[in-house]
């Protein structure tokens, strides 16, 4: 099954990337606007197919994955159509709809690290797209109504989670921690949370209770938080895109 990736940008080469460390390097033909893009790809997967026609790219696979910006999905597609015939058409671009588009979904960058969280729009050929993104992280095929929630959530999501990284960094470095330090101590913290979720499966505010002594200090700052409105900011921040 060849998968022809057209725009090996930053979600595209993420795609490509946690494509080929799931082994389907002989699998990928991807495209780009440039040639430098194509060679930092070519040098670092010799096995992957690179080139600067799309048309050509297309004619070759039998899975077309367009991640090209918003703006030039119309452009793209009406340059491919002829060639397109009974392919599967995947769309990642966002808010952009085309008859001729087959699949919708939405992955994040993690991707590359085979750590995606992926939606994908619910469609006569919506397992078959679920099946190669599965190999690039955690899938999910919803209705329609939930893919720009899935986006804000996973897509965009994955820098709101940065964010919080980077004011917990910031808190670190103003109380004696040097940079480097209070990012990885704020990235293992974090993971652990993750962690720690995952394997008891509690809601996160019975895990809260875990480590939230009466009068003591983590009480302190979970209601500086509530004071400052972190719930209301995080839950506006993810309706802010869907405005
Ligand atoms: N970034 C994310 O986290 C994310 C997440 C979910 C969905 N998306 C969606 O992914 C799409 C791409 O976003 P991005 O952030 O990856 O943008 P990007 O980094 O600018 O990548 C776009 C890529 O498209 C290539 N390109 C431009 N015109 C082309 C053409 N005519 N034919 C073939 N390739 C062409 C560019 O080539 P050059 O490199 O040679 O210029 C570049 O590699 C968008 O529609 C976005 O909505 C992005």
């Amino acid at each position: 099954m060849k998968i022809a990736v057209i725009g090996a940008g930053n979600m595209g080469g993420a795609l490509i990337k946690g494509w080929a460390k799931s082994g389907l390097t002989t699998d990928l033909i991807i495209t780009a606007q440039t040639k430098k893009t194509l060679d930092r790809f070519a040098q670092d997967y010799p096995d992957i197919t690179t080139m600067l026609d799309n048309v050509a790219a297309v004619a070759e696979a039998d899975i077309v994955v367009l991640a090209v910006k918003p703006w030039l999905v119309q452009q793209v597609i009406a340059q491919i159509q002829h060639i397109l015939k009974d392919k599967l058409l995947i769309s990642v671009a966002a808010g952009i709809r085309h008859e001729r588009i087959d699949v919708y979904a939405m992955p994040n960058i993690a991707a590359e690290l085979g750590e995606s969280m992926t939606f994908i729009e619910e469609a006569e050929k919506a397992e078959t797209a679920s099946e190669l993104f599965e190999k690039v992280g955690q899938c999910r095929i919803v209705p329609q109504h939930l893919m720009p929630a899935g986006m804000m959530m996973a897509g965009c999501g994955i820098a709101y989670v940065m964010r919080f990284i980077r004011a917990m960094m910031e808190g670190g470095i103003e109380m004696g921690f040097y940079p480097d330090d209070a990012k990885q101590i704020s990235m293992q913290t974090m993971r652990g949370a993750v962690a720690f979720l995952q394997k008891t499966k509690l809601h996160p505010e019975a895990a809260i209770d875990k480590v939230t002594t009466p009068g003591g200090i983590t009480i302190k700052g979970l209601n500086e938080l509530d004071h400052a409105a972190f719930n209301s900011a995080v839950i506006r921040c993810l309706k802010a895109g869907l405005k």
